[in-house]
């Protein structure tokens, strides 16, 4: 039988995996770590199902030099990890907890022997509870703090992490963290939501200073999680309401980082007396704005929008209820990043599904090829896409969900610590051998 034909990828193209630091690391106050909001927050009963928490996690913390061996069979020529804030500053600022620190030494020193590029992300998400006592990301300190915390890291792997990535997903954190409450940690206000999104896009802009003070080459941006949004018919009420969708979902964050405003109509949206209108103050968007040399794209699915302003699903979902399986939509999110925001270069730092298959993940592979496919067709038509981390490199803690989804390309069987490979993992080891898909 004759193989089936594939579809190229440039050379240069590289293929990659990401996790997060809460989500695999486990070793919760080993050497020193502090709490984070999330270790609060996955404690507080009723927070996560079955009561799960990340105090084990994938036990990355101890077992990373066989997960760094495991990346190498993959044939991964990226990866995308984050740095857990409290692991190194265990109370947010201050004194740098040295052991913490190492662990990311250690970890990029055996990526970098194994030919991996590191892609670290600042903030995951876990911020250091000492500062959430303090109000967090409810002040604008805290975008003062995050930077003096991202200068540690520049000063420490600098130049040895050719990819910095300040913030994961800061919509995440407003809409689940402080609008629906079911992220750590746990408030429900919309109004101090959007409080929080400036001063997380301002912690981007200041860390991006903090790197440009140093005399790293290496690049920097923010990776946000975007999803294409479409009226579900022709009427003038359903474009309405997909543009004011759109502005929530994705121009509220591209706009401030790519063209320096928010949105005209996000702004108008907004009450008289909102907080975040005063929150914004003169010179942020400057700040925010000034340099963004790539941009990480989590691309999960589409987002479909009736003339009423509501939600509706017209593609398939997974076990994630949320996500909405569109392939085209990536085609026609890296297409419109270009349109709008200009040529930066892309990377895509997150894209999977949850699968309940535990090893013949056929599904997985379903996705992830006609992902890939839509990727290729996205870089024809001069889109420049450098890279693709497939989330996540192995099973792990997916927050309020805590282990009953799996989006790992690994199988971890939690009560003994033990990877096997997926079908996908030995169906992507063959794409990364290849830099083909099989279409
Ligand atoms: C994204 C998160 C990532 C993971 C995936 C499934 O929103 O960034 O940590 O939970 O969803």
């Amino acid at each position: 039988m004759l193989d089936a034909p594939r579809t190229a990828f440039p050379p240069s193209f590289a293929w990659g995996a990401a996790t997060s630091a809460y989500q695999i690391e486990g070793a919760v106050r080993d050497d020193g770590r502090g709490p984070s909001v999330w270790d609060v927050f996955a404690h507080e009963p009723g927070r996560i199902r079955n009561g799960d928490t990340g105090d084990v996690a994938a036990d990355h913390y101890h077992r990373y030099v066989q997960d760094l061996d495991l990346m190498k069979d993959l044939g991964l020529q990226s990866y995308r990890f984050s740095v857990s804030w409290p692991r190194v500053l265990p109370t947010g600022r201050g004194t740098v907890n040295a052991k913490g620190l190492d662990f990311y030494k250690r970890l990029v020193d055996g990526l970098l022997a194994r030919d991996i590029a590191p892609v670290a992300t600042l903030f995951h998400w876990d911020t250091p509870q000492a500062l959430q006592d303090q109000g967090g990301w409810e002040t604008r300190d805290c975008a003062k703090w995050f930077a003096d915390y991202a200068a540690v890291m520049f000063a420490a792997l600098g130049d040895r992490v050719p990819t910095w990535l300040t913030l994961n997903e800061p919509k995440t954190v407003v809409d689940v963290g402080y609008t629906a409450g079911t992220h750590a940690p746990g408030k429900r206000d919309r109004s101090l939501a959007n409080v929080v999104g400036h001063h997380l896009l301002l912690g981007h802009g200041l860390a991006v200073q903090a790197l440009r003070a140093t005399t790293s080459k290496s690049r920097i941006g923010a990776a946000l999680s975007l999803s294409p949004t479409y009226p579900t018919d022709a009427s003038a009420a359903a474009a309405r309401q997909a543009l004011v969708t759109d502005g929530e979902e994705n121009r509220r964050w591209l706009d401030p980082l790519f063209k320096g405003r928010y949105p005209q109509d996000w702004l108008a949206s907004q009450a008289p007396d909102a907080p975040v209108l005063k929150a914004i103050r003169d010179g942020d968007l400057a700040i925010i704005s000034a340099q963004n040399d790539v941009l990480g794209v989590n691309y999960y699915g589409t987002t479909h929008i009736t003339g009423t302003g509501a939600r509706v699903f017209v593609h398939p979902t997974s076990q994630a209820t949320w996500q909405e399986i569109s392939p085209d939509g990536l085609y026609d999110l890296l297409t419109r990043i270009k349109r709008d925001y200009g040529d930066v270069p892309l990377t895509v730092t997150e894209n999977g599904m949850a699968t309940t298959n535990p090893m013949r993940d056929d599904d997985r592979i379903t996705f992830l090829r006609t992902h890939f496919a839509a990727a290729h067709r996205a870089i024809q038509s001069g889109v420049k896409l450098e890279s693709f981390h497939v989330w996540s490199l192995m099973d792990n803690f997916e927050w309020a969900e805590g282990y009953t989804q799996r989006w790992g390309l690994v199988n971890v069987d939690f009560a003994s610590q033990r990877r096997t490979h997926k079908a996908s993992a030995d169906w992507y080891k063959k794409v990364i051998a290849t830099n083909s898909v099989d279409a």
